[in-house]
């Protein structure tokens, strides 16, 4: 349940969905909200009155992320003959719901959303599909309803792969200690990512490379490497931040406190994205027993990619959002033409089978930041300090 099924990848269409991008042109967009940090409400442009072709909702603005996110898509969407709006639901169920409820009233045929929460957004995406609006799920899936038709999203199970093995690359030796953080329980990625990580760390945890050192529900489970939801919900459980940076800081001084000297030293850290990953390194760096540390991360936050260059986080895993949001326009833009969008997989989300599209991801240290993020020109060096 909730993991991938059925996918048959063949490469696909990338290509056909830029050409239908690029094909639409030169007609003003409507996208607001973006200067009303307080809510998920339609800001007055002066365009209310206008229907919209395309509504979007992303979960917050408070998380980097969602803001890159907005920012591809004011991109992506600057040439399109339609009309879209962007509200985000501020970590809000009740939000994202009167947010899909204003965009059917300003007549959406197809809605994007990533959920703030992954089954009470069930309600929201069944009232915009009672209306013949197409759902689309994006980068988080919507769970246990049959109200979604399509998900696009990165390999989230590869992101954990990832992050896990750079652990193991970055280790010699044996009982070295490892420390393991979450998403919030609420968001299915949590699971994809936890799970991801679990599947290459178990083996080097089973084998003594790693020593668990906060929590008990992943010790007990050390000799299992295939977990099912509820033990994998048992972990999050304890290990979770909540996709808060503040959460992450409170549960690694916890933790810290209560460690001893054995669980100190030279040590690794399961981070689950950017934005705790940078909290949870200064709260390991700032405890003296702590002689080095190697993190994980993802996102590709700027603020990360500084960190990583400062030395300061190990790595994090690059999601191309240029991509998604290519997705995501290309499929809506198909609905919108009046066709059938082809897709490359399905993922079960508790209800149905969701055809979806997928994209891959890499994994970014100091190695190949220069590479990756400043010479494919996904952000400028000018705006790090500290490039070779
Ligand atoms: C996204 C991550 C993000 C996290 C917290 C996940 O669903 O895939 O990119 O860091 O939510 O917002």
């Amino acid at each position: 349940m909730f993991k991938r099924s059925k996918f048959l990848w063949v490469l696909l269409a990338g290509a056909l969905l830029v050409s239908l991008l690029v094909g639409c042109s030169d007609t003003q967009t409507d996208s607001s909200g973006s200067d009303d940090d307080s809510s998920g409400e339609v800001s007055d442009n002066g365009s209310n009155s206008d229907t919209i072709d395309v509504g979007i909702i992303l979960p917050t603005r408070d998380e980097p992320r969602w803001v890159q996110d907005e920012q591809r898509f004011r991109d992506a969407i600057a040439d399109s003959n339609y009309t879209t709006e962007i509200l985000f639901s501020q970590g809000s169920s009740a939000n994202e719901l009167q947010n899909v409820e204003t965009l059917i009233s300003r007549g959406i045929d197809v809605l994007i959303m990533s959920p703030h929460d992954g089954d009470a957004a069930g309600a929201a995406a069944k009232a915009a599909s009672l209306e013949g609006i197409k759902v689309i799920s994006y980068d988080r899936l919507i769970t246990n309803t049959d109200a979604v038709d399509y998900y696009v999203t990165f390999d989230s199970f590869a992101v954990g792969e990832a992050q896990g093995q750079y652990l193991i690359d970055q280790t010699d030796g044996e009982g070295v200690p490892l420390y393991l953080y979450a998403g919030a329980s609420s968001d299915n990625n949590a699971f994809l990512f936890f799970d991801g990580a679990w599947s290459v760390l178990q083996p080097k945890i089973a084998d003594g490379t790693f020593v668990i050192a906060n929590s008990s529900a992943a010790e007990g489970l050390k000799d299992k490497n295939e977990l099912s939801r509820d033990e994998l919900g048992q972990i999050l459980n304890q290990v979770t931040t909540n996709w808060d940076p503040n959460e992450a800081i409170n549960k690694a001084q916890t933790h810290l406190t209560s460690a001893g000297e054995e669980l100190k030293g030279d040590v690794r850290v399961l981070a689950p994205n950017d934005g705790t990953a940078r909290s949870i390194a200064d709260t390991f760096s700032a405890d003296s027993d702590i002689t080095n540390y190697v993190i994980t991360g993802q996102d590709a936050e700027k603020a990360s990619i500084q960190y990583i260059i400062d030395g300061k986080q190990s790595m994090t895993v690059f999601k191309d959002v240029r991509r998604l949001v290519e997705d995501a326009m290309g499929l809506a833009i198909t609905i919108l033409d009046g066709n059938t969008p082809e897709t490359t997989g399905a993922y079960d989300n508790g209800s149905i089978d969701v055809a979806a599209l997928q994209s891959e991801v890499i994994t970014v240290d100091q190695l190949n930041v220069q590479a990756e993020l400043i010479d494919s020109g996904y952000y400028e060096a000018s705006e790090f300090t500290g490039l070779e």
